[in-house]
């Protein structure tokens, strides 16, 4: 059975005993609510170490006041039973989620204003202003922060994120290189449903006719690699995208569709066929609620 632990302490207690058998630990750390994509991360942990921990926790501090922490969608014992099902072929499994409360990752609280917060933070300045980052301003130090806690506290050999958020991918492998940490992080391939939309725990949110709408998104991002094969103009690839978006979705609700360096994020006017980047893109679609809620996707040219 999969071990529940709530404590820093349980934790480190259970890290030091796999350290003492000489067994590799990876991580995949996640909000819950957790679906098909996030199994492939912990599927790739379990095939290549030898003991899997799954962290389980809404990060308060890389919400927005205006965004939809509360609301995030929770179900820990349909999380639980998910993990519990999977199986690795030599017979691996999920030994251990940490789901913490949040006083206990928070010792100090998080308070709502930014600038009146005091205590350690962790920002990894140049990579979190841009793209998502415009968008949701604090997002990244909130991610940074809690990803270096859960770093510290696991000190796994490995630990697991979803090509889905690629900023999130960068900005997480800088931090590692920047506070020494010796975790060797990896990057596993966005998974989608049948009609191509990235699996996300927000896609709850969305109705039927938005996911089968949603399409759009992932086309518009396969025809900037069909552009992109003819034409290295930034501004064409990006019209391509536009334009596939626009048969179901309004221009006014595409946030953004920009293409950046892989490794530096800086916006590019051609790509370097060498050098490849990101295609990357955030768009408002309607919700079951009367509102909107926001996707985002990217590919690799
Ligand atoms: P969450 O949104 O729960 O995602 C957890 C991990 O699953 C992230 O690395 C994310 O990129 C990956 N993931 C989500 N959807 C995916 C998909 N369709 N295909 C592949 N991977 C996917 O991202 C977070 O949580 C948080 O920011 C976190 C890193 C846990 C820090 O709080």
């Amino acid at each position: 059975p999969i071990q529940i632990l709530r404590t820093i302490a349980e934790l480190r207690f259970w890290r030091r005993e796999q350290l003492v058998k000489g067994l590799a630990v990876g991580l995949v750390p996640t909000m819950g609510a957790l679906h098909a994509g996030h199994m492939r991360l912990v599927q790739s942990s379990m095939r290549m170490n030898d003991k899997t921990v799954v962290s389980i926790f809404v990060n308060p501090s890389q919400f927005a006041p205006s965004e939809d922490l509360a609301s995030y969608p929770r179900d820990f014992d349909a999380d639980i039973e998910q993990l519990a099902s999977l199986e690795g072929d030599d017979g691996a499994r999920v030994d251990v989620v940490f789901a913490p409360r949040v006083d206990e990752m928070y010792p100090n609280g998080i308070p709502l204003n930014v600038a009146e917060q005091k205590g350690a933070f962790v920002t990894v300045h140049g990579l979190s202003e841009q793209l998502e980052g415009k968008i949701r301003p604090h997002f990244f130090r909130g991610v940074a922060t809690v990803v270096s806690k859960l770093l510290n506290i696991v000190t796994p050999d490995r630990v697991y994120f979803g090509q889905k958020d690629v900023q999130q991918t960068v900005v997480v492998k800088r931090l590692v290189q920047d506070l020494c940490s010796g975790t060797v992080v990896h990057v596993v391939p966005t998974s989608r449903d049948a009609n191509g939309l990235a699996l996300s725990s927000r896609n709850a949110y969305l109705t039927d006719q938005t996911k089968q709408d949603a399409a759009v998104i992932f086309k518009g991002l396969q025809n900037a690699t069909m552009v992109y094969r003819q034409n290295t103009s930034a501004d064409k690839i990006i019209d391509a995208v536009v334009l596939t978006i626009t048969e179901k979705f309004d221009k006014n609700d595409i946030e953004y569709v920009s293409v950046n360096d892989k490794d530096t994020l800086e916006e590019l006017q051609t790509v370097h066929p060498l050098k490849g980047a990101i295609v990357s893109l955030a768009v408002r679609v309607p919700n079951r609620f009367g509102g909107k809620t926001r996707l985002i996707d990217n590919i690799l040219l």
